[in-house]
């Protein structure tokens, strides 16, 4: 499987949102974009039972985990956990400034140690034969030249890690939020372009700000891959064409969001008879019908309802019957 053609677009590693009900869903509205696990913590793959970690669809693929960790053994063990689960990619997070992150010494610090980096990827790429991939930020705190973040790059590459994806915008660890610092600093896209330059065979996807598959499209003339966040899992419908415009291959056929989330039905079904909660699943699809005429009783009929329904597909099928979909 050549994992380059699909990371052409990837959707972004996402704490709370992009779990495997989440990446099943926006499945069904793209076959090729790469889609990203929530960060785990190695540790918790080695230390503790890694199956409710590692649980996925195969329909999922093309799948890759994200691994947050800073010691090279334990990462390496993570990682072979999850090359045997079926993982087509093992991504080291080096982009997460939370204080609990901080606390074990992972995520964007790590940025400060590229040496430290470096043995972690050697560590993973011995124990694995799919890719291993660092995303990381163009710089941390004050150390935020474009030097800095080209040393990082290729003390990293050294080491044999030859994708990366960047968010194009510093990471600042102490005085603002995890969620202020994805919108503050500015985002500097010129830094990852003028990288691209100067290590033309680095596989580089750029990451930060992008609303549209036309504004990825237009990136992807000048690097290899885009990852999106939030605007897809705000609105998964905005991929509706991304295997057109993106692979030039086709696109499902949901004629529209009803038709898509009835589609999905059969898997909501199937993980409540495994005892899976409602509540759970529709988290993901409360914004799915946003500025359609319905929405908003639709929201509220999901959000009132379903911490007690007792039949959750009866409980969609109702609350979809209120949106007024043309086309
Ligand atoms: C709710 C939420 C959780 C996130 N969790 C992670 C994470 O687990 N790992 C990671 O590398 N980045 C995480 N991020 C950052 C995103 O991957 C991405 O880099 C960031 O949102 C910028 O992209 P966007 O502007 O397209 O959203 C998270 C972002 C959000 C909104």
């Amino acid at each position: 499987m050549d994992l380059n053609f699909y990371r052409r677009l990837s959707i972004a590693p996402m704490l709370d949102y992009t779990d495997r009900h989440c990446r099943y869903l926006l499945r069904l509205l793209t076959k090729n974009t790469l889609l990203y696990t929530e960060m785990i913590p190695a540790n918790a793959l080695v230390h503790a039972d890694p199956e409710p970690f590692l649980k996925h669809s195969l329909e999922e693929y093309p799948l890759a985990i994200q691994l947050g960790g800073g010691d090279p053994e334990t990462l390496a063990l993570a990682s072979k956990k999850a090359e045997n689960a079926g993982y087509q990619e093992i991504n080291l997070n080096c982009g997460c400034p939370s204080d609990r992150v901080q606390n074990g010494s992972f995520g964007a610090c790590l940025m400060k140690d590229s040496e430290k980096v470096a043995r972690c990827i050697e560590a993973m790429q011995k124990a694995v034969q799919v890719p291993v991939t660092v995303k990381c930020r163009i710089g941390i705190d004050h150390d935020d030249s474009f030097e800095f973040f080209l040393n990082f790059i290729k003390t990293v590459h050294e080491a044999g890690c030859n994708t990366f994806i960047i968010h194009a915008r510093k990471a600042w660890l102490k005085g603002l939020s995890p969620k202020e610092n994805r919108d503050i600093p500015p985002l500097n896209y010129e830094r990852v372009l003028e990288l691209k330059k100067l290590m033309p065979n680095l596989n580089i996807s750029i990451n930060g700000g992008i609303k549209t598959l036309e504004h990825a499209k237009e990136l992807l003339t000048q690097l290899d891959g885009v990852m999106i966040g939030r605007a897809a899992y705000e609105n998964p419908w905005m991929l509706k064409e991304a295997d057109s415009l993106i692979y030039n291959t086709q696109d499902p056929i949901w004629k529209n969001r009803k038709e898509l989330l009835t589609a999905y039905l059969p898997y909501v079904e199937q993980e409540l008879s495994q005892g899976c909660p409602l509540t759970i699943i529709t988290r993901h699809l409360s914004s799915l019908f946003n500025g359609i005429p319905g929405s908003r009783k639709y929201r509220q009929m999901l959000s009132e309802q379903a911490p007690k329904a007792k039949d959750g597909v009866e409980l969609l099928q109702k609350a979809m019957a209120f949106v007024e979909e043309i086309g």
